[in-house]
């Protein structure tokens, strides 16, 4: 280990130079220039020293940041960043090898839109030449928010019966500006001697261990070892009454900080960090460099936990044991930690040369985080976590998410925070993880391991890392025969400098026994990828061994021979492409091929790997919803063997299918003989999870076969989520705080209303119409409500929610139009009643602002038997608009425009293609259960009297706007 160099220590052989100039801020105007830092000057050593008296709630601080720095190239000015500052004073004194010179007539500007702090001379001359070293002393003031960026404050005052303040900085990513003066680029590193002058209440730490503690006064002033040089978004100290447990194992500290109350709820949580440090040191044969780690649990508002070197902080849900909110998985708070642990070395030991490589910190801290994990805890199988919680949202994010390349270059404040999204965490995880199987992974590791050896204490790009790799795979006896081996630049760069997702299509040519990969991107962006290719086949059905077997190369095609794959298939066997879905591409088949998997599903599912099953149906997805099918047959020979599947990862992905499948067939013949065709499939593992609860599957991961369950009218489960809604909204039993339910109660409450009596129904309004607007009770009805599949009921809903004269109306006009839109999108059942609900209450609602905007959107979801009906309502409205003078700064659509009805094209199409073929298989598949599921469906119906008849499905918006939340409330 390098023992870090004391700025101090480093100065000792100069003579220093007191005599000084105070120098004052001028007004110059601003000049466009560069947000980056120039990199004439650069930072030798930091000694900062802050004085809080947050101990007794003062929310102003002071701070000495004292610079060392040298002149790299002759300027006439030193820029640097400060944001927020006040009464900033500025001396420079020159740092002269046994003598002393005097700078004089400097003085500085704040330029704001790039937060710099410019030192120059009042006159334009060159003021510091090449070579030499000056020290900055700034003294400033500043005030503490409770916004966790800079230094924060954290009011605990009725917690523990006293006045109690608590200080926490979060620098990361350009926040330590708001704190001291600095070079804030990741890249710029430096020693950094930290002191802090707080109330004797209180005790400070900080990245490294206290040096020295000394009281004056009911103050006390706290040193702190100097650090190795690191990056300023690292810089973190906390001001607390807190107390703290320790352990130290192989020579490194760790201690958890708390609220005395609480501090033995983090016993577990210092157990595991313990373990996963040295899981760390293991796993890439890197020492912890700094003397302790601590974890503080914070009260604070936003994000799970931030990395800071030796200090990581938490929100204290996530560190504390019985707090914690997220059960959705035991060890979700250890796969938290483990990722801010991960950071010690991705990132704070080797930290991104800029923010372009922000997904080298949030990469590898989310895979590692999750592979360290997994390596302590084997029994929790975090990995399938990994796929169903990372892999699942990158692989979607392009639906949702402005896309960019993994590395892309950001330059102001908000589009760096911009880069800490999806992309750089997921994304960069699953490219990480597709490169540590391809490349086995003791070699990918062994590549790591140097990588961080060689660029410690410093920063790195992605180059960097690459020809890391690069040259461990020319060592590698096996990988240095490969042609591909020299180009791992190459085969890198097509990952992280690509926007999209490929999609690789495998078609086995039959008759020569050879096999065509094309590739393209899942967007029509011209795109091309290096990628891992690996397989299973009937013949050889091993899906354990993940390296890669050949790269297909970025071109559109590529054709192999089976020999020389070394592969023997007959035309009726399958073969698999990505094994255990560890690259991060979508795979289509030919339809022989995938007819061929559709029978090894149906003879004995368990050949294939159950990663590789989960990965069929979610290439099958994206598939479907772009009708990008030869024969829907094949389809629903994958889909049968469902009933035998217990597995919940494939059933998730399944149920996906399912869903929009259903969606497509709303309204068509064949929709009820799906809906068997489903129960019957789900009744099995429904069973199992809701009823017997034997599955081994909690509630919660149950979610999405609930919802499909639901949605196919299983009798089964719509009692099961009716009588939890009734429960809830009639007799206020409030199962939603019951931890198995978390995460899945809103599914239980949409479905549940899905068909209520109407004596219930209006118990349920009546409730409503009592609830108190606050209450999440409240919001929880309105969700569900509009998930019924009565007519009657939905627009009596919307007539009591909307309705002219409602005092319910919690919405403004213009959200109630929104809202009306959000429901009309979101549930085909809801459209013909949408409608009928316009017709009658236009004259109301065209008032609303942006009523022709959201009109216009609905209008664009008209299916095909009502378009002619949109086109008399939209001309009746246009008539009263304009008889009533109301205008408005949009056309309302024209009957015959081709927007009407554009967002249904595809489904139509669909039915256009499909419809008939399907209902055929159908009818050869489940003639003989019609009467009996009739039956069922009657006598679970039988409480609803007068509902009408089911005909759609109400896709849980509220799951998938939560879900979004929870992807963007992400951990650093
Ligand atoms: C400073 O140097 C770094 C690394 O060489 C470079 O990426 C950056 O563009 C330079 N900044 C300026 C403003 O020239
Ligand atoms: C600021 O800090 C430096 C370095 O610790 C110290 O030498 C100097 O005296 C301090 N200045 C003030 C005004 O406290
Ligand atoms: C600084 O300003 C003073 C007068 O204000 C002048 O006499 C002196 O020469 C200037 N020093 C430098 C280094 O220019």
């Amino acid at each position: 280990m390098i023992t870090p160099l004391s700025g101090l220590a480093a100065l000792g052989a100069f003579f220093l130079v007191t005599l000084a100039l105070v120098v004052s801020e001028s007004s110059v105007p601003e000049r466009p220039r560069s947000l980056r830092l120039p990199n004439d000057t650069h930072p030798l050593a930091y000694h900062l020293h802050i004085s809080s008296d947050i101990h007794r709630g003062v929310l102003l601080f002071s701070g000495n940041a004292t610079i060392d720095v040298v002149i790299r190239k002759s300027t006439n000015e030193i820029v640097l960043h400060a944001k927020n500052l006040s009464d900033i004073q500025i001396t420079v004194h020159q740092l002269i090898d046994g003598g002393s010179e005097i700078v004089d007539n400097l003085t500085h500007t704040i330029h704001r839109s790039a937060s710099f702090l410019i030192i120059h001379p009042i006159e334009n001359f060159q003021a510091f030449e090449e070579g030499q070293r000056f020290r900055l002393e700034i003294l400033y003031t500043a005030n503490m928010t409770q916004r966790p960026a800079g230094l924060y404050y954290m009011d605990y005052s009725d917690e523990e019966g006293h006045p109690a303040f608590v200080a926490a900085t979060q620098s990361e990513p350009t926040f330590g500006r708001l704190i001291f003066p600095c070079y804030d680029e990741p890249g710029i590193k430096s020693n950094f001697s930290i002191k802090i002058t707080h109330g004797s209440s209180h005790s400070a730490i900080s990245n490294m261990p206290v040096k020295e503690i000394w009281s004056h006064g009911d103050l006390k002033t706290t040193l702190f070892h100097t650090t190795p040089p690191m990056s300023t978004y690292l810089v973190a100290f906390v001001i607390s009454y807190f107390e703290s447990t320790s352990e130290t194992y192989r020579g490194i500290t760790q201690s958890l900080y708390a609220p005395p109350a609480s501090k033995e709820k983090g016993q577990s949580a210092l157990k595991n960090a313990v373990r996963t440090v040295a899981a760390f040191e293991d796993y890439f044969g890197v020492s912890y460099p700094l003397p302790k780690l601590d974890h503080v649990a914070l009260k604070k508002n936003f994000g799970a936990a931030m990395e800071n070197w030796g200090l990581i902080t938490y929100k204290d849900t996530s560190l504390l044991k019985n707090i914690s909110l997220d059960i959705r998985n035991p060890l979700w708070d250890r796969i938290t930690q483990n990722h801010e642990i991960a950071h010690q070395w991705f990132g704070n030991l080797v930290s991104p040369e800029w923010w372009t490589y922000t997904w080298m910190n949030e990469g590898f801290a989310t895979y590692f985080g999750y592979v360290i994990t997994d390596l302590l805890y084997p029994e929790y199988k975090v990995m399938e976590t990994f796929v169903a919680h990372e892999a699942d949202s990158a692989y979607s994010y392009n639906s949702f998410f402005d896309v960019r390349p993994m590395s892309s270059y950001v330059e102001n404040e908000k589009d760096i925070m911009g880069v800490f999204d999806i992309i750089s965490y997921k994304r960069a995880a699953c490219v990480i993880r597709m490169f540590h199987h391809a490349f086995r992974q003791k070699v990918f590791v062994r590549g790591i391991s140097h990588f961080l050896e060689k660029y410690r204490y410093r920063a790195a790009n992605e180059l960097n890392l690459f020809d890391a790799l690069q040259t461990e795979l020319h060592e590698d006896e096996y990988f240095s025969q490969k042609s591909w081996a020299s180009r791992i630049r190459d085969i890198m760069l097509s990952w992280t400098h690509s926007e999209w997702l490929p999609i690789l299509v495998v078609t086995r040519n039959y008759e020569n026994n050879s096999i065509t990969f094309s590739q393209r991107s899942v967007h029509s962006k011209d795109e091309l990828w290096w990628i891992p290719l690996n397989f299973a086949t009937a013949q050889s059905p091993n899906f354990e061994d993940t390296q890669v077997d050949i790269f297909m190369p970025p071109q559109s095609q590529y054709s192999v021979a089976l020999a020389d794959l070394n592969m023997q298939l007959s035309g009726r066997d399958w073969i698999i492409v990505n094994k255990q879905q560890t690259g991060f591409y979508l795979v289509h088949y030919d339809t022989d091929n995938l007819m061929a998997i559709a029978r090894q599903l149906q003879a004995n599912h368990s050949v294939i790997h159950k990663v590789n099953r989960a990965g069929l149906f979610r290439n099958l997805k994206p598939q479907i919803e772009h009708n990008d099918i030869e024969q829907v047959d094949v389809v629903f020979e994958m889909l049968k063997y469902l009933e035998l599947e217990q597995d919940i990862l494939t059933w998730n992905e399944a149920a996906d299918s399912i869903d929009r499948l259903s969606e497509n067939l709303v309204g068509t013949a064949s929709h009820k003989l799906f809906n068997e065709f489903v129960c019957r499939l789900v009744t099995p593992i429904f069973r199992r999870v809701y009823v017997e609860q034997n599955a081994n599957i909690s509630l919660d991961q149950g979610n999405r076969i609930l919802h499909t369950a639901c949605l196919a009218d299983l009798p089964e489960c719509l009692g099961y989520t009716r009588n939890l809604a009734k429960e809830y909204f009639i007799n206020k039993v409030n199962f939603t705080t019951d931890s198995e339910y978390y995460g899945t109660y809103d599914t239980v409450l949409c479905m549940g209303v899905r068909y209520l009596s109407d004596p219930d129904f209006h118990r349920v309004i009546d409730v409503l119409k009592a609830a108190d607007r606050g209450s999440e009770n409240y919001d929880d009805m309105i969700y569900a409500l509009r998930c019924t599949q009565s007519h009657r009921h939905l627009l009596h809903y919307l007539e009591v929610m909307l309705g002219e004269g409602s005092t319910h109306l919690i919405l403004s006009e213009p959200e109630a139009m929104m809202y009306i839109v959000y429901v009309f999108k979101s549930s085909s059942a809801s459209r013909p009643v949408i409608w009928q609900y316009i017709e009658r209450n236009y004259m109301l609602i065209c008032r609303s602002p942006n009523f022709v905007e959201h009109f216009n959107q609905i209008a664009k979801f008209v299916p095909r038997h009502q378009r002619l009906n949109v086109s008399c309502s939209a001309q009746t409205i246009a008539n009263h608009m304009e008889a009533e003078g109301i205008k408005s700064s949009h056309e309302l659509i024209e009957s015959d425009s081709p927007l009407v009805g554009k967002k249904m094209k595809i489904t139509e199409n669909f039915q256009d293609r499909f419809e008939q073929q399907i209902h055929n298989w159908l009818l050869g598949e489940v003639p003989q259960s019609t009467g009996r599921s009739d039956a069922l469906l009657a006598a679970s119906l039988s409480a609803s009297n007068g509902s009408s008849r089911p005909q759609g499905i109400l896709k849980d918006a509220t799951r998938a706007v939560r879900s979004v939340l929870r992807t963007i409330d992400m951990y650093r």
